[in-house]
Formats: C-alpha cells, sequence, structure tokens
C-alpha cells in the first residue's frame, strides 16, 4: 500500500527534525526539507534514517525563495501530496521601535510569507488526495500580544487569518487544516532568534534588557532542555495525534505558559490586560 507523504519545512533543527523522525517511525513517507542541506541537523537525521532505515527524503528548500519552492514541487509532483506542514520559522524579538521597515518585511518573508507560498504551490497536489491535510506551526504569540515579540507576533497573527479563513473557505473540500499555538519550547529558536544578543547598547530600555536576563535564566536549547514542559518532543507527538486525527480542531495550544496566556486573555477584558502589561512592564523597567 502506498505510504501517506508527508512534506515538512525547516526539519534542520528544533520542532522540525523531531516531526520528520517521529512520523518516518510511524511509517509516513516523509518530504524533509531545509535551507542547508550539509548543516548538523540534517547530517544528524540523516545518520538516524541510515540506521533506522527510515522513509526520508531530503530537497534543500529556503521559504523565501519561490524557485527552490518550485522545484521540489516538481520533484514530487507525480507522487502526489497527502500532508503539508508549515514550521520553518525564526523571531526578530525586541522593541518595535528599534527596528525598520526592511526587518518587519525579512520577519513576514519567512514566517508568513514562506507560509503563503507554501500553500499556494501545494494546494493543488493536496486537492488530488484522498485524506489531505494541512498543519501550520503558528505560536502563541500569534493570538496573545505581549511587549517584546511585536515583529514576530505581527507575522504569526497574519499566520493566524490566512490560516482560519482558508479553514472555513475549503469547508466543502476534505482537506483538514489546523494551527498548532506553542508557548516556550527547548529548541534553538533562541539561539537563532534576532534581537537576544544586544550587549552595550544604551538606546536599548530597562524593561528590554530584564526581559532578556530572564530568558537566559529561564530557557534552554534543543541540546539542553530544561523541563519536561519545555521538550518539543511533544510538539512532534501533537502534530502525529493530529494527524491521526478524522476531524482535527483549528487550534492545538500547547507549552509553557500558553494555556494560562491564551485563558487569560480571552477572560480579562482589554482594558485590564493592558494595565496589567503596563504595570508589568513598569517593574521591568525599576527591577535591577
Ligand atoms: N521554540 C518555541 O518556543 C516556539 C514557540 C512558538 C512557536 N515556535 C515556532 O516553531 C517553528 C519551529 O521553530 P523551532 O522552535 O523549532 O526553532 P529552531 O530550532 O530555530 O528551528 C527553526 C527551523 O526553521 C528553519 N528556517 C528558518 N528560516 C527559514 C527559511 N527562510 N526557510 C526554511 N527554513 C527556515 C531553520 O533553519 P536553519 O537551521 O537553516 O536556520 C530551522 O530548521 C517556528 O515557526 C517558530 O516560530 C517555536
Amino acid at each position: 500500500m502506498k505510504k501517506i507523504s508527508v512534506l515538512v519545512t525547516g526539519c534542520s533543527s528544533g520542532f522540525g527534525k523531531l516531526i520528520v523522525l517521529k512520523l518516518a517511525r510511524e511509517g509516513y513517507q516523509i518530504y524533509a526539507t531545509a535551507r542547508n542541506l550539509k548543516s548538523e541537523g540534517v547530517l544528524e537525521v540523516q545518520e538516524i534514517t541510515k540506521r533506522e532505515n527510515l522513509p526520508i527524503e531530503w530537497y534543500e528548500l529556503d521559504v523565501t525563495k519561490q524557485s527552490q519552492i518550485n522545484t521540489v514541487f516538481d520533484s514530487i509532483k507525480d507522487r502526489g501530496l497527502d500532508i503539508l506542514i508549515n514550521n520553518a520559522g525564526f523571531g526578530i524579538l525586541g522593541p518595535v521601535e528599534k527596528y525598520t521597515v526592511q526587518d518587519v518585511k525579512n520577519q513576514f518573508e519567512t514566517n508568513f510569507f514562506g507560509v503563503v507560498r507554501m500553500i499556494y504551490t501545494f494546494l493543488p497536489l493536496l486537492k488530488k488526495s484522498l485524506r489531505p491535510k494541512i498543519i501550520t506551526i503558528s505560536s502563541i504569540a500569534g493570538l496573545v500580544i505581549a511587549p517584546a515579540y511585536g515583529l514576530y507576533a505581527s507575522s504569526k497573527h497574519a499566520v493566524e487569518v490566512f490560516i482560519e479563513a482558508l479553514r472555513y473557505e475549503l469547508f466543502d473540500s476534505n482537506i483538514k487544516i489546523s494551527l498548532i499555538e506553542p508557548g516556550g519550547f527547548d529548541t534553538n529558536f533562541t539561539k537563532n532568534s534576532i534581537g537576544l544578543k544586544i550587549k552595550k547598547d544604551e538606546l536599548i530600555p530597562s524593561w528590554y534588557r530584564n526581559v532578556i536576563n530572564i530568558r537566559n535564566r529561564h530557557v534552554g536549547a534543543e541540546n539542553n532542555i530544561i523541563s519536561k514542559k519545555r521538550d518539543p518532543q511533544l510538539v512532534a507527538d501533537l502534530v502525529f495525534k493530529i494527524i491521526q486525527s478524522k476531524n482535527p480542531r483549528l487550534r492545538y495550544v500547547i507549552g509553557q505558559g500558553a494555556g494560562v496566556g491564551y485563558f487569560l486573555r480571552k477572560l480579562l477584558p482589554s482594558s485590564i490586560w493592558d494595565w496589567m502589561m503596563r504595570r508589568i512592564l513598569r517593574y521591568l523597567s525599576v527591577v535591577k
């Protein structure tokens, strides 16, 4: 019997790496993609693939490059595609006013237009599948607005709207569309985030310095998972659960701080939320 095929973006580290391993071990045919096929993470997965004889094929794909997306499309189109997983992304973190229009565009090029390009390109193949799904890794930051996440959260909010509208509009197709809204997980996300390495810039507000200090104390990394709740394997397992589900939900909130933040944001009136944010920033501005 033909294996169910899954295309995943951003598989060189973090969630992407774990998603392809989890699904390949469960018997899915994986089209894994990464923008650098010689990166440490890709070589590590290739080594495991060989050892365990897993069904994983690799393709070079930067989600900002339509020509590379087209090349992958041409390579797999005759075999079809059942599931698309939009995972590639990164964060430009820091005070909104410190960035430029070009920075905002760069953030959107990957996190938003990357998703848009992948969906527009592969939708025709998914429509021919008997069990098509699109799963997009968004972020709790796409639902709850917090300081220091302005650029990143803007791009993820755009993803939220685009995907939700698509889900409604495809009501009479068999394509199941879901979003995953992770809170904090220990991947290479923090290491790869622009804006967290600010050193001696006098113009950086003190509240933001404290945000960085707190992050540095309480956030791990791919090879340094600091608590079970921050283990990115939980997200890979959730992807598998969604794939197996006949009728997946639109949104899956998961991870540290995500459920509580989402619940409070929905529950509290905006005026209280606004007051809380200002209080927190005022406190972070003075605390040493
Ligand atoms: N970790 C968290 O706490 C968290 C929370 C909420 C949401 N997320 C989301 O989860 C997704 C995966 O992130 P992660 O946590 O696994 O971080 P990660 O370890 O940094 O992995 C990000 C992956 O995306 C790839 N990528 C970045 N820009 C790309 C581009 N233009 N084209 C193709 N691939 C690109 C990276 O490739 P390179 O190795 O080449 O850089 C890497 O493989 C992202 O969408 C992120 O926004 C993460």
